[in-house]
């Protein structure tokens, strides 16, 4: 089937009503600016789904920064080209208008898992996220939705929803795709310049050097975030925003480490924020 670009729901719930006969529907959330960790999730879509739909939606429901949100990258033409190279059947990218004709007076509100990290320092950013997510469920009512290991405390957020919710889509997550460097790769990798992004590589550094103290014992989560953190040079462009060990279901802090932790940070470099994460397994 060749890809199908659509705008509404209406057309997309049409396209896809005589397509749930022949098999499981994959669903990719997305915001466009397609990079290779998104294609690796159609990549999964496109191995276990008869029919797959990625959707490209910037939600202004989950900025908390407007200048965030108005520089976020819009190349939709190479987005729909790498699309139809991977297979995917359908693109739903509906306009803002088309999501929230008006301010959604009904949301999902996310609790203690949205407590810490990313949730802490962007207020309101998960449950403008888990809002979206359950629209675009409601809307194309895919049996599997897949979500990157990179975004993981937002993964944990849509567990928890599904589960909390009775929400019938079976989450499917996805490894995080990095550069040879270890950078995860991220729409926002595209702000950094050539200074910045030879320092981007420090995050994932601090937190290999949080899962190598754990898996040699170390289990004072204060030392182990000591660690990690002194790897990060000193350097006016850099600055940490968190730095975190987390229970990989909860999300919520561990000051002892008895089992698998989630060690997550965010780095600022220059003014692109970058988020990373790495299990780390105790001896
Ligand atoms: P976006 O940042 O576009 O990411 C879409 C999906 O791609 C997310 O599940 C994210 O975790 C995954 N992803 C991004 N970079 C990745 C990488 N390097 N490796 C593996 N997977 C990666 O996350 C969002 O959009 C939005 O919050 C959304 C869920 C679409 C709701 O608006």
């Amino acid at each position: 089937m060749p890809l199908r670009v659509v705008q509404t729901i209406d057309e997309v719930r049409a396209a896809l009503t005589a397509r749930r006969e022949s098999g499981a529907i994959g669903l990719v959330p997305t915001m466009g600016a397609l990079h290779a960790g998104h294609a690796r999730l159609v990549e999964r879509a496109r191995a276990e789904c008869a029919t797959v739909v990625v959707s490209i939606f910037i939600n202004p429901l989950q900025f908390d920064r407007a200048d965030d949100l108005a520089r976020y990258p819009r190349p939709l033409e190479a987005d729909l080209a790498l699309c139809e190279r991977l297979g995917v059947d359908a693109v739903f990218a509906p306009s803002a208008e088309e999501i929230y004709p008006e301010p959604p007076d009904v949301r999902v509100h996310v609790g203690q898992t949205a407590k810490y990290l990313c949730g802490a320092f962007r207020p309101g950013h998960f449950d403008g996220v888990a809002t979206v997510v359950l629209k675009l469920f409601d809307i194309v009512q895919p049996d599997v939705a897949y979500f990157g290991e990179k975004d993981a405390q937002q993964l944990a957020i849509i567990r928890r929803m599904v589960a909390d919710l009775n929400v019938p889509v079976k989450i499917a997550p996805v490894a995080t795709v990095r550069e040879a460097d270890g950078l995860a790769l991220s729409s926002r990798n595209q702000h950094l310049n050539a200074a910045e992004r030879a320092l981007a590589p420090a995050l994932f550094r601090a937190l290999t050097a949080a899962k190598n103290a754990v898996a040699a014992g170390v289990s004072d989560a204060e030392a182990v975030k000591r660690a990690a953190t002194g790897t990060v040079p000193v350097d006016d462009r850099l600055r940490i925003e968190y730095l975190e060990l987390v229970d990989p279901r909860t999300f919520q802090p561990v000051e002892r480490i008895t089992g698998p932790v989630v060690a997550a940070g965010a780095l600022w470099v220059g003014s692109t924020r970058l988020i990373d994460n790495v299990l780390c397994t105790p001896p």
